[in-house]
């Protein structure tokens, strides 16, 4: 399969990515305490067909097979996210010794690999005894995320170079507090927008916690891994482009992008909350206080962005923010999600004309699919992951022609896993698992992708 057209430079950072909640499973090992995400499974009709990530992929048993599917794949980094529960069971107080253990291992079965390690510090699985105190809508919770980070930082830093602190906050803050369709659950505005703030704010003391650890001058790169040494976010920015030339289509994707891109983008990059946005919401006040907001905007080693789809949108004077998603023509995925290759070049250009030369990473980049096994159960033909993979390698491509400092690519995800709200009904892997006997099978895509990668490297 040729995969001639697309070009990338020596160094580029080529990777997969997980989420501990999706993967681990081992709810209950060696100590790990329950999360907000335990407690949301349970609650019925919460999760397709009350799935859990009880035992999800048993990661944290079989990630020796992972780690060698990842070197035959040939990546050079793996994100995955730690899972605060294991290591604080209550959230906070002493660390639990076991949890780090697991961390040690996996960590050091990737050094054996020569992959080197990207480790999100929160992929949404708060300790629920955190949740019992209002969390994210507790400020409190900022300070345990930072002490939390703290730890992280002196236990594993010197087997990690790259640390992202939060994965998609908007997620946290508003399908967890304000659509209640992720964990908490909760269907409060105030709510979300305390939690909005509290989030930034527990990034940006993670971000100085990371500068004041020993770690963060200790850690030396991979050789040739190309992974960055630092520290940054993971933001889901939406994506928009206007539905036509119209002015005012053209101003209504500018706003649209005020709740989930503006109130996260801009306090971290120092440019503050969207005014013009808050103006609509006096009865849900950012609880800001003073120097907050320098504490958010301390500097970043990188950006990590989360891209999946584009939205088309309408100036529409009826609805409440002046704008409307328009219908759009393209296929989509399992989730439903339009296929827009271009929006990810849009994007990434949107983010450098704000950050210049800060080094960027698409963080995750994937498609759902209603995956089968073949007969025998040896094979996958997954062709509109490909095709969708192939697209959006692409717009990297341009963006890199461009100029972009776009550093590294990490697919979503290595294998099939807990998704979420959707339980396990939605397929992202590259790699199939089999939830009977928890068997691998890499997909088609997983080769596609491993030919990308060695005429890449
Ligand atoms: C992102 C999440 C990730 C995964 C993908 C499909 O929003 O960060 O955990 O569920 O969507």
């Amino acid at each position: 399969m040729s995969t001639g057209d697309l070009q990338f430079p020596a160094g580029f950072l080529w990777g997969v990515a997980t989420a501990s909640y999706q993967v681990e499973g081992a709810a209950t090992v060696d100590g790990r305490g329950p999360s907000i995400w335990d407690a949301f499974c349970r609650r019925p009709g919460a999760v397709t067909h009350g799935h859990n990530g009880d035992v999800a992929c048993d990661q944290y048993h079989r990630y020796p097979e992972d780690v060698e599917l990842m070197r035959r794949l040939g990546v050079g980094a793996y994100r995955f996210s730690l899972a605060w529960p294991r290591i604080f069971p209550a959230g906070g107080g002493t660390p639990n010794p076991a949890g780090f253990d697991y961390y040690k291992r996996l960590l050091d079965e990737l050094q054996r690999a020569g992959i080197a390690a990207a480790v999100t510090l929160y992929h949404w699985d708060l300790p629920l005894a955190l949740q019992d105190a209002g969390g994210w809508a507790n400020r409190d919770t900022a300070l345990r995320f930072a002490d939390y980070a703290g730890h992280c930082f002196g236990a594993l830093g010197d087997r990690v170079d790259t640390w992202f602190t939060l994965n998609e906050p908007y997620c946290s803050a508003i399908l967890g507090y304000l659509e209640g369709v992720h964990a908490p659950g909760i269907r409060d505005r105030a709510a979300a927008y305390r939690a909005v703030h509290h989030l930034n704010l527990g990034h940006g003391l993670a971000v100085q916690a990371y500068r004041a650890s020993p770690s963060a001058a200790a850690a030396t790169p991979a050789p040739g891994s190309g992974a960055a040494r630092g520290i940054g976010p993971v933001l889901n920015l939406l994506a928009t482009r206007p539905a036509s030339a119209r002015a005012e289509d053209a101003d209504a994707a500018d706003r649209a992008q005020d709740l989930q891109s503006r109130m996260f983008f801009d306090p971290i990059f120092g440019r503050g909350y969207p005014e013009r946005h808050l103006a609509s919401y006096p009865q849900a006040p950012l609880p800001v206080e003073p120097g907050d907001l320098e504490i958010i905007a301390a500097p970043v080693d990188f950006l990590g962005l989360n891209y999946y789809w584009e939205e088309a949108v309408q100036a529409d004077p009826e609805s409440p923010h002046g704008f409307r998603f328009a219908v759009q023509w393209q296929p989509v995925t399992d989730m439903g999600w339009p296929v827009v290759p271009g929006g990810l070049l849009r994007q990434l250009r949107w983010v450098q004309q704000r950050c210049g030369a800060l080094p960027l990473y698409v963080t995750e980049n994937g498609c759902a699919a209603a995956d089968r096994l073949n007969a025998d159960g040896t094979r996958c033909a997954d062709r509109p992951r490909i095709d969708y993979l192939r697209g959006h390698l692409a717009a990297c491509s341009q963006a890199l022609q461009e100029g972009i400092p776009l550093a590294g690519y990490f697919l979503w995800s290595l294998i099939d896993n807990f998704e979420w709200s959707f339980g396990y009904t939605k397929r992202f892997g590259i790699v199939y698992c089999d939830y009977t006997d928890l068997r691998r099978v890499p997909k088609d895509s997983y080769y596609f992708y491993r030919d990308v990668i060695a005429s890449h490297v």
